[in-house]
């Protein structure tokens, strides 16, 4: 044994094939079982691509930085469990492109912050956080407030997501601007939004404003809809499913 380990240690050749043929049988073992296995993402019920209004939250969330300090992304250990929810499933990300999972953590994860607070805290606490955090070392976004949402090219970004594989419709995208309208106004006409995204969607004016659909519009709308997607409550982690 002393002997066969003192010629690695005075040949770099022998001891670079000898890493090589480790490294090799480690990857084997890693990635081989995944060309076998059919999917690697969970099937679950109730995932669907964003509606335009929350993509164009989605947007601005990626515009102004916002995941470099939060995280979207719950981990499967108590702590986070325990504070945050259920941990993130790989399914819930997989129409983020890119994916918003963030490295670091200034703030809490917002992976299941939708429906934790009201509209109203969201758009005070956009304001200035310190209004309803002390505390808080967030920077104040309050210059979106009233400023109006730029959706002229929303279909475009819908379009460029299907060629990535997110399962937008052609009707969904030729009907962008009128769904986004609808999501930000309860007292248009929603059918043809809930036909596109299903009944869960949330309508609301976001925004308490309801002259104009906003940036607050667009960025709450997101962060309302973070986590709610999946139905935990029936989710079999054995079975990595939420079907009956
Ligand atoms: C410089 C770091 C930083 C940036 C950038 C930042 N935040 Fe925060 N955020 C924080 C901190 C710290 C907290 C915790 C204190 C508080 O609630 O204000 C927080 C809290 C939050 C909360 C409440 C989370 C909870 O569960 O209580 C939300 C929602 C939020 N931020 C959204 C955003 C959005 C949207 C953006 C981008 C427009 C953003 N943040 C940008 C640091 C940041």
């Amino acid at each position: 044994m002393k002997l066969s380990h003192g010629i690695f240690e005075r040949h770099s050749l022998i001891l670079l094939i000898g890493i090589v043929i480790v490294v090799s049988i480690g990857g084997l073992v890693e990635i081989a079982p995944l060309f076998f296995i059919e999917n690697t993402i969970e099937k679950v019920e109730g995932m669907r691509p964003y509606t335009p209004l929350e993509l164009a939250g989605r947007d601005i969330y990626i515009r102004e930085g916002c995941y470099l300090c939060h995280s979207q992304m719950i981990r499967p250990l108590k702590d986070e469990v325990e504070r945050y929810g259920h941990y993130s499933l790989a399914a819930e990300s997989m129409y983020d492109h890119p994916f918003q999972w963030g490295s670091k953590r200034l703030g809490p994860d917002l992976a299941r912050v939708g429906g934790k607070y009201s509209d109203s805290w969201h758009k005070d606490h956009l304001i200035n956080p310190r209004s309803v955090v002390p505390e808080s070392i967030m920077p104040p976004y309050a210059f979106m407030a009233e400023r109006p949402l730029d959706d002229h090219n929303i279909a475009a970004k819908m379009k460029a997501l299907q060629v990535e594989g997110v399962p937008y419709t052609d009707e969904m995208i030729a009907n962008a601007r009128e769904d986004l309208a609808a999501q930000a106004d309860p007292t248009a006409d929603g059918r043809k939004l809930k036909a596109h995204y299903g009944d869960k969607v949330i309508r609301r004016d976001f925004d308490g404003n309801p002259d104009k659909v906003t940036e607050y519009d667009a960025l709450i709308a997101y962060l309302q809809m973070l986590g709610t997607l999946v139905d935990f409550g029936k989710y079999h982690p054995e079975r990595g499913d939420n079907n009956r």
